[in-house]
């Protein structure tokens, strides 16, 4: 069989993996024939191949990145885009495409299968809050760099007596603020799912150090946004500027220094931030994620075989199972209410979350 696949969206450790994993089994049990599709969609509606043999994937498990690189290439912002991927896909016979991608990625590999494409999806987000599957590669390993940076935040905070404001990934969910704030220790962690009550920051982190602790950590999800009635921006996100990407999406970031700025105002105890960025997204992926990044891989070359088009490889439980990719389009999943639970069992001092 002849197979297109390609990577969409935000970068994340493990893509690298899934490539190899799809491509190896594909060659080795299927005897198929690969077309890698460059910088997502963009490669399919401008036709940028590169090819994708046994060759072009050795040696690439432990690397961050994709060797097929990546976008957020909207085709439907592009004139003729979706009929110029079929005709793409068509000239290069191209039997079933495999998507490697978020919920953007996904949703535009929907509707090329709603137009007659074959197309299988793998979930993808450092975020780790794609709907339809529990869990997402890439994020471990954004969890761990966060965790190490939250530890040496930890260091110095307590040398100077300060608080130090650590701003993680997360658009829509906190996830990574979750886990590696957990994992680090943190006093205070700020989500997209709740809506920051900046008074009552102040007046934990004023409680501890009245305590005797005499530094705090806070970490932030780069998405949270402030309680609207606090709010001059009336609950919009801090943002950097520079518009939207084709999928509409605007460039946040900044929340950190807002906050950083309003604690010491608030408390008179010196604070600094930190903003991680896109440290979280480079570099080798953990062992879990080049595990769990070859299982989707496994997974969705398998389901092209078994003919599962219009479906993604998704994780339940700890079982990859196949499910519609509609399940992954146009919501969030957010941070469950066991994880909120332990956030709150194990933090200073937190309001209950709006139910
Ligand atoms: O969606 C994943 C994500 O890493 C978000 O957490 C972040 O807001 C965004 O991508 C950053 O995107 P870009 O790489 O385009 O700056």
């Amino acid at each position: 069989m002849k197979i297109g696949v390609l990577t969409g969206g935000g970068d994340c450790p493990g893509l690298n993996a899934v490539i190899r994993a799809v491509v190896r089994k594909g060659i080795f049990h299927y005897d198929d024939k690969f077309v890698g599709f460059l910088e997502g969609w963009r490669g399919v509606v401008e036709d940028k191949t590169v090819t994708l043999d046994l060759e072009a994937v050795g040696g690439i498990l432990p690397r961050g990145g994709t060797i097929l690189r990546t976008s957020r290439t909207n085709p439907g912002k592009h004139e003729r885009g979706m009929e110029r991927c079929l005709e793409t896909l068509r000239r290069h016979e191209v039997e079933a495409l495999i998507a490697i991608g978020g919920d953007d990625t996904i949703s535009i590999g929907l509707k090329l299968q709603q137009l007659g494409a074959k197309v299988v999806g793998v979930p993808k987000t450092i975020d780790n809050d794609l709907a339809g599957t529990d869990y997402c590669f890439g994020f471990d390993t954004a969890v761990n760099v966060a965790t190490s940076a939250i530890d040496r935040v930890h260091t110095t905070a307590e040398a100077h007596n300060r608080v130090m404001v650590v701003e993680v990934m997360g658009r829509d969910s906190g996830w990574i603020a979750v886990y590696s704030g957990l994992a680090g220790g943190a006093d205070v962690i700020l989500i997209p799912e709740r809506p920051i009550d900046i008074e009552e920051v102040a007046e934990t982190i004023r409680e501890r150090h009245e305590r005797g602790r005499y530094f705090s950590v806070v970490v932030v999800a780069e998405g949270a946004k402030f309680a609207r009635d606090l709010d001059p921006q009336q609950g919009a996100p801090v943002v950097r500027g520079g518009g939207t990407d084709e999928f509409g999406h605007v460039r946040l970031g900044g929340i950190g220094n807002v906050l950083a700025r309003e604690i010491e105002r608030l408390t008179g105890y010196e604070t600094r931030a930190v903003v991680l960025g896109h440290i979280q997204r480079g570099g080798s992926p953990s062992s879990f994620d080049r595990v769990l990044a070859t299982r989707y891989g496994i997974g969705a070359i398998d389901m092209v075989h078994r003919g599962e088009f219009g479906f993604m490889a998704a994780l339940r439980g700890n079982k990859i199972i196949s499910v519609p990719m509609a399940e992954a389009i146009g919501r969030n999943r957010k941070v469950d209410q066991e994880m909120l639970d332990v956030m709150t069992g194990m933090l200073d001092r937190v309001k209950e979350p709006a139910r």
